[in-house]
């Protein structure tokens, strides 16, 4: 038996709902599985800020800290400043130094329909995994603000951009992929510069596998020409929360996305891409796939479960032809609630363990 410890942070917005349906994954496995879970609620956000004063209580960071794995929800509200609840997550991102973003992008075959490009330029099908650096550049916190300036500053060290970039062709080779791009703007920013140097540099060490180039410009209209080329392609903070978001869409819907925020062996984070949606939240509509495939990535990279990973994502897919949120609407699949969609994909999930 395989006892984990979970901290369970819900947040704000949709936030609490996609995180109900993650839990419903995470306690079938537990039904028929050797893995057995225990939860601990690690409130943060914006409503938490509202009550306390700070949007991460040492309470809450303390349980994270002491867990194995973190699920998180999404964080902010529109009645409070830009970032007041936001700071929680970068908080953990760097006290808990969880430099590696996974966000895998693939478009499940059931959701073609969906997609907003032409059959054309799907080629092959979508099938990326972006690996965002997490820790430097922008997000390193280092800025000022007055009445009549503002700024932060973009550092990248060299430790910073040598074990993302290294993590990214280990990944790569490990899923037997035959190239890795990079994606920065060297031609303009010198942390660029330093990065791709040290892509090359990396590079030499993976004869096997092909290297490119992208300046982040012309990357993201190559994202959506030719979205079939892209396999691990690893990218700054900056540059990857936003490719990130335009690769989600590519797939159906931002819902659909997944991350994980992971220092390998230590407790890593795992949470959807998308924020706490304001405009749909509280209605029970929000697509709960996103949250429900990083407890799929939290098997896969933190529990080494590749093979209860594979049967979430296959539960997943599989309902996908049967119903979906409205976000994925399709007027010949009927149209689900957050709570229908998820009770579906556990269903799924139990008699895919059940054999
Ligand atoms: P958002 O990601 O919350 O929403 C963007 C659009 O996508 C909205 O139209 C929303 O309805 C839709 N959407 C998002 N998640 C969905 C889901 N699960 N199912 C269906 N549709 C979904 O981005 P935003 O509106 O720019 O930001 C709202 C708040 O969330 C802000 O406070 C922002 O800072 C915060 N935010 C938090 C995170 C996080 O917690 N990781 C990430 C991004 C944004
Ligand atoms: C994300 C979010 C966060 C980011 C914000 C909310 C801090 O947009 O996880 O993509 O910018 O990294
Ligand atoms: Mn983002």
């Amino acid at each position: 038996m395989e006892r984990k410890i979970i901290a369970i942070t819900r947040g704000d917005g949709v936030g609490p709902e996609v995180v109900n349906e993650g839990l419903k994954i995470l306690k079938i496995i537990a039904e028929f599985t050797d893995f057995s879970f225990e939860f601990r609620d690690a409130p943060a956000g914006g409503e938490v800020y509202k009550k306390y004063g700070n949007n991460l209580p040492d309470k809450s960071f303390d349980i994270i800290k002491g867990a194995d794995a973190l699920l998180f929800g999404a964080v902010g509200l529109p009645d409070l400043a830009p970032g007041v609840a936001e700071t929680a997550i970068l908080r953990i991102r760097q006290e808990l130094d969880l430099y590696i973003n996974l966000r895998p992008v693939k478009l499940y075959e059931p959701l073609r329909d969906r997609c907003p490009l032409k059959d054309e330029f799907i080629g092959d099908g979508i099938d990326i995994t972006f690996v965002r650096e997490n820790t430097e550049g922008l997000y390193a916190n280092i800025g000022d603000i007055t009445e009549d300036r503002a700024e932060n500053l973009m550092v990248y060290t060299r430790k910073g951009c040598e074990r993302i970039i290294r993590y990214a062709y280990e990944f790569a080779k490990k899923m037997g992929h035959s190239k890795v791009t990079s994606v920065d703007k060297a031609n303009i920013l010198k942390p660029s510069q330093l990065w791709r140097k040290i892509f090359h540099e990396i590079g030499e060490n993976y004869p096997n596998l092909q290297k490119e180039d992208f300046y982040i410009d012309s990357y993201c209209q190559w994202l959506i020409r030719a979205p079939y080329k892209f396999q691990t392609v690893v990218t700054g903070n900056m540059f990857g929360d936003i490719i990130s978001d335009e690769g989600a869409f590519l797939i159906g819907s931002l819902g659909m996305a997944s991350s994980g925020n992971i220092s390998p062996g230590k407790v890593s984070m795992y949470e959807p891409i998308h924020g706490s949606a304001p405009d749909i939240s509280g209605k029970g509509i929000a697509n709960p796939i996103g949250a429900i495939l990083s407890v799929k990535l939290m098997k896969q990279e933190s529990f080494q479960s590749s093979d209860i990973a594979k049967e979430i994502e296959l539960s997943v897919e599989e309902t996908l032809e049967e119903g979906r949120t409205i976000d994925l609407k399709n007027p010949e699949i009927e149209t689900l609630t957050t709570k229908e969609m998820g009770n579906l994909i556990a269903e799924k999930l139990k008699l895919r363990l059940k054999r």
